[in-house]
């Protein structure tokens, strides 16, 4: 009935920091296994004219990609396009998928990528608590949202990239990175051990 493609995770570093297994491995869990999860169960939740399909994307999914983390922002980029297709195939057939795409949140993702020190210097206000982030998800895809950024502050940051020409958006992404290494103290962080 309920299909939440929720697993996910960072490697820090640029492109060529990382050996291609561990590229591959982050292929696997962000693109292919929510791909084939969806490919699978899809067909019970047509023969029973309901299902409810989440693809945990991101707001790093709609705005430039960034140095470092260099596949992150493409693989939720895909997420979105690919539930905006489900979406569209299946609202006929009783089952909703959304791409649900918080901005910064509380959780261990940061930790386990390493870049917990760099992200708390964030203001608060740039936060919010995964309970909340949860509520509005399910909200979202019961209300039959294909897309939904959590938080006005994220869904107006997402505006603001959209209005820029690409130039523009892409050296203000620059700048921002550069200052966060700046921050961080590091400038090519190696992935760490999973
Ligand atoms: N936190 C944020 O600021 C943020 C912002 C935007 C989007 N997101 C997205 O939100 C989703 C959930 O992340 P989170 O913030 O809740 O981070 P989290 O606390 O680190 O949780 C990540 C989850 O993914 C699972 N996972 C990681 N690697 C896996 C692997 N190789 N195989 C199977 N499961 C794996 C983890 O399982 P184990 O506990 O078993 O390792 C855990 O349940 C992710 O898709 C992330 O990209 C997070």
């Amino acid at each position: 009935d309920l299909l939440i493609n929720n697993a996910g995770y960072g490697v820090p570093g640029t492109f060529d920091a990382s050996p291609w297994p561990r590229h591959a491995d982050f292929i696997q869990v962000l693109i292919t296994a929510p791909t084939e999860l969806a490919h699978r169960l899809l067909p019970g939740m047509r023969a029973r004219g309901h299902g409810r399909i989440v693809n945990v994307a991101s707001l790093a999914g709609h705005l430039p990609g960034t140095p470092g983390h260099t596949l992150y922002a493409a693989a939720k980029a895909y997420l979105i396009k690919f539930s905006q297709s489900l979406a569209l195939e299946n609202r006929r057939h009783g089952v909703h998928v959304t791409a649900l795409c918080p901005g910064f949140t509380y959780s261990e993702f940061h930790d386990v990528s390493g870049a917990r020190a760099l992200v708390s210097k964030m203001p608060a206000r740039m936060w919010m608590h995964a309970d909340t982030v949860v509520t509005q998800g399910l909200a979202a895809v019961e209300r039959g949202d294909i897309v939904y950024i959590n938080g006005r502050l994220n869904r107006a940051i997402k505006t603001l990239f959209k209005l820029l020409p690409d130039r523009a958006a892409l050296a203000l992404i620059a700048r921002r990175s550069r200052r966060f290494r700046v921050m961080q103290g590091a400038g090519t962080g190696k992935a760490p051990e999973r």
